[in-house]
């Protein structure tokens, strides 16, 4: 059996974070995010190959997953010309496939036990199966009512205030039938949620969901980039690989190669990668990420802050409940805070506020 991953959008709700780092391989603590999703495809033994349905910065990304030699899985790439849309890039990355395949928008983190979705989809002999997960404001996401028996009876992508009729919403992971893809037209930019799944329900087509209640997100502003990163040191999300905060939720996980002195206070659960350096009287407050060989010096705070590597934190300066790309130079007594996301190489003057 064959995944697709959708990995081609350009990431625009978190620029500048985007601008250097494609969204599919935006660091969560220490590893790009989707070695995540891979983690969770490979507790279906089915799964014998990923394909990464990329445009934005492919290289990049193939950088990173290279065959897929280390994750235990192969994978394939396949780099649109232009691109197609979600719906699009589903039909174009499926060329030559018959059987049913997997489709994971390439942002979302879940615990969802895919081989129950995979059987649900075989029982009631769908031509598609959606996972839904209830969330408290849907207007971000597609909206998807069912009726009684399980069945898919309207799709609503981005609705406005009065369409919202109830709280489940499409989670962005699908069990489709080749067979149908050639209503989507070939080389056109198509949109699986806007024409596709409306198409399924107007034909008539057993069109199936799977309702999850366990941990979902999707990573793509900087608020739920934040949020999943607090989620993970909450031990809400427990991952496949051991992160510390499983077993020891507040935490505070320190690389055994990184540096912390004397006279510095870190207070868990926080996360602080190898080859950085904390000084004497510096302070990583709870819910902070520091990257890897990245400097904080002597008595600046970091306060639910999330730091890519290699940048400093000087003398004195303050980072609340904001983002640093890489390379990033906070000068002295500068404060950085409230939701301030600043690109990779961003340099904040000595004593500015932001
Ligand atoms: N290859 C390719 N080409 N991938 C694309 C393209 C494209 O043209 N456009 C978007 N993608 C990928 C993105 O990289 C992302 O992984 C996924 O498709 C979904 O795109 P988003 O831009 O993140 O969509 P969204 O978050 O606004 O909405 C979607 O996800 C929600 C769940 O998180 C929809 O599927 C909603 O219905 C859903 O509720
Ligand atoms: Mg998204």
């Amino acid at each position: 059996m064959k995944a697709i991953l959708l990995a081609g959008g350009k990431g625009s709700r978190l620029r500048p974070l985007t601008v250097h780092t494609p969204k599919p391989i935006v660091p969560i603590f220490d590893r790009p995010f989707l070695h995540y999703q891979l983690d969770l495809l490979k507790q279906v033994p089915e799964i014998d190959e990923v394909i990464l349905s990329l445009n934005y910065q492919p290289r990049r990304i193939e950088e990173v997953f290279g065959d897929g030699g280390d994750s235990g899985l192969a994978i394939r790439y396949v780099v649109e010309p232009a691109p197609l849309g979600t719906g699009g890039a589903i039909r174009f990355a499926s060329e030559s496939l018959r059987d049913s395949v997997v489709v994971f928008n390439g942002d979302v983190l879940t615990q969802i036990d895919l081989g129950a979705v995979i059987a649900l989809h075989r029982e009631r002999k769908a031509k598609a199966t959606i996972v839904l997960t209830p969330v408290d404001n849907p207007s971000a996401y597609g909206l998807v009512e069912t009726d009684a028996r399980g069945n898919v009876t309207r799709f609503l992508e981005k609705p406005n205030a009065d369409e919202i009729t109830c709280d489940t919403i499409n989670a962005g992971i699908y069990i489709l039938e080749p067979e149908t893809f050639d209503r989507i037209p070939k080389d056109t930019p198509w949109s699986i949620e806007r024409s596709f799944f409306p198409s399924l329900i107007e034909r008539k087509d057993t069109f199936v969901a799977y309702v999850y209640r366990g941990y979902w997100i999707d990573i793509g502003t900087p608020e739920k980039y934040i949020q999943v990163h607090r989620d993970i040191m909450d031990a809400k999300y427990v991952g496949h690989r051991s992160m510390p905060f499983a077993t020891h939720p507040g935490a505070a996980w320190v690389s055994p190669d990184a540096r912390v002195e004397p006279g510095a206070i870190i207070e868990g659960p926080c996360f602080i990668d190898e080859g950085a350096v904390v000084k004497t009287g510096a302070h990583i407050g709870p819910y902070s990420v520091v990257g890897r060989q990245c400097y904080v010096e002597e008595h600046a705070v970091l306060d639910n802050a999330i730091v890519w590597a290699n940048s400093r934190i000087s003398q004195e300066a303050v980072v609340r409940r904001s983002i640093l790309g890489r390379h990033c130079h906070i000068g002295r007594h500068a404060l950085v805070e409230d939701g301030v996301v600043l690109g990779d190489k961003s340099v904040v003057t000595d004593y500015s506020r932001l």
